[in-house]
């Protein structure tokens, strides 16, 4: 007997409450002219070192790696462990023939190492939104606005927050970096062992680190926002005044750095108190330079988020029902006798064409045992095909939920299931 891989879940019973859910986000998008994509799960491992960063955790430490065989043997792929730097590598291949704003959405498994816990899987699904090709900070209100009606009016979440924080351009962070890095370099010893390693690779991620220690460490630090330009502090006036005028009510929370490096200007992440420690839902913001990172000769800014599936799931559970995609009712077809098997076939196929759910059943030794299987099966009407049925081309429909009985012409029955 073989068990699943750590980290991955098999998904049977939940299937209806997940599709019901992902529709509903799809409208959503649809509503907003985000087209659907897909794109492969398999990627070479240098599009993620260039495009997430070398020193990130997802790349230095997270990603399922595997040698390819033919082709560039020489490169490493792997599974991929976010589905931006992906987009964009498909948006460059094609770029001389589409036209911008490109606003896309994807939806599939990701693949990342990391310790499984409550909602945290190794395979783990994203709705993946990305609007590629946009400049104006008012596309960020935009994005923003539209994921907080989703959560809110669509979905009804109430118990969520929306964090904000607003990086800047490189510029911005050059000379903040150094000062960070100066005070930081005699608390060196305060700080996790992670964070002693970003000190020198990475020293923004320090400002989200987890670890008690390091939070004490930087309470006194320099402040990001000192550093920004006029031009800079301007756009994130205009970025907090179009969520306010939209009433997107958010915490301005300036150690949100996000664990990806492509980030610049605005990062957002959706929180909810129900997730635990693994509180983030729905994640993104601003990556204007991605695309020359992977080789676009020309800038192309964008941003986007991604939405993780089974941390939406976990908040809506509640309302699972709610949300579930309706099943058609079943409608069991048993025949009597080996006579009635082939008048059941062609009740099949007429039931089938008038958009109804049949099944039909065959193996049971009686006609008890094959009724005990369609209240099993949760069937709502059986239909009863034996001798008499057949000599005067009727059924004999039973409603299982009220237990009535009727005999109707072969010719109606679809009127009446
Ligand atoms: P991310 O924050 O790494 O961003 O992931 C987005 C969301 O995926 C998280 O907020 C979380 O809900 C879910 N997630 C991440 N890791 C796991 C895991 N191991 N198990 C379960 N759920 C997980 C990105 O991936 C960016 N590519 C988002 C983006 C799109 N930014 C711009 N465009």
């Amino acid at each position: 007997m073989f068990s699943k891989v750590k980290g991955v879940a098999d998904n049977f019973f939940d299937m209806l409450f997940w599709t019901g859910v992902q529709h509903k986000i799809e409208n959503h998008l649809k509503r907003y002219n985000f087209s659907k994509i897909e794109i492969p799960m398999l990627e070479y491992v240098s599009l993620f070192q260039r495009g997430l960063g070398f020193e990130t955790e997802v790349v230095a430490k997270q990603m399922f790696v595997m040698e390819s065989k033919g082709g560039r043997s020489d490169e490493q792929i792997c599974l991929r462990p976010e589905a931006t730097a992906g987009t964009m590598r498909a948006f460059i291949e094609q770029q001389s023939t589409i036209s911008t704003p490109f606003k896309v959405y994807s939806y599939g498994s990701m693949f990342r190492y990391e310790r499984p816990q409550k909602g945290r899987l190794r395979e783990f699904h994203q709705m993946n939104i990305e609007a590629i090709g946009v400049h104006s900070v008012m596309h960020d209100v935009l994005l923003i606005k539209m994921l907080h009606s989703l959560f809110l009016e669509e979905f009804e979440i109430d118990n969520f927050v929306l964090k904000l924080n607003y990086l800047g351009q490189p510029a911005d962070r050059q000379e903040y970096v150094i000062a960070f890095r100066n005070f930081l370099e005699n608390k060196k010893s305060q700080l996790c062992e992670n964070c002693q390693t970003r000190l020198q690779t990475n020293v923004l991620r320090i400002l989200d680190c987890k670890s008690e220690s390091c939070q004490a460490a930087i309470v006194q630090a320099p402040k990001l926002f000192d550093y920004f330009s006029a031009q800079t502090r301007a756009e994130w006036q205009q970025l907090c005044n179009g969520l306010q005028e939209l009433s997107v009510t958010f915490v301005h929370d300036q150690q949100l750095v996000r664990g990806l490096d492509y980030y610049n200007k605005t990062v957002f992440e959706f929180v909810s108190t129900l997730l635990g420690a693994q509180s983030a839902f729905c994640g993104g913001g601003r990556y204007d330079s991605l695309a020359q990172q992977l080789g676009s000769k020309v800038e192309v800014p964008s941003l986007g988020c991604a939405i993780g599936m089974e941390r939406l799931l976990l908040i809506l559970e509640p309302k699972r029902d709610l949300l579930s995609e309706k099943k058609l009712p079943l409608i069991c077809i048993i025949p009597c006798a080996k006579e009635q098997q082939a008048l059941a076939l062609h009740m099949v196929d007429m039931l089938q064409a008038a958009g109804k759910c049949v099944e039909l059943l065959l193996d049971g030794q009686t006609v008890k045992s094959n009724m005990k299987k369609a209240n099993n099966m949760g069937a709502q009407f059986v239909l009863l095909l034996g001798e008499n049925e057949m000599q005067t081309n009727s059924v004999t429909v039973k409603n299982m939920i009220t237990g009535e009985e009727k005999v109707v012409l072969q010719v109606d029955v679809a009127k009446v299931v």
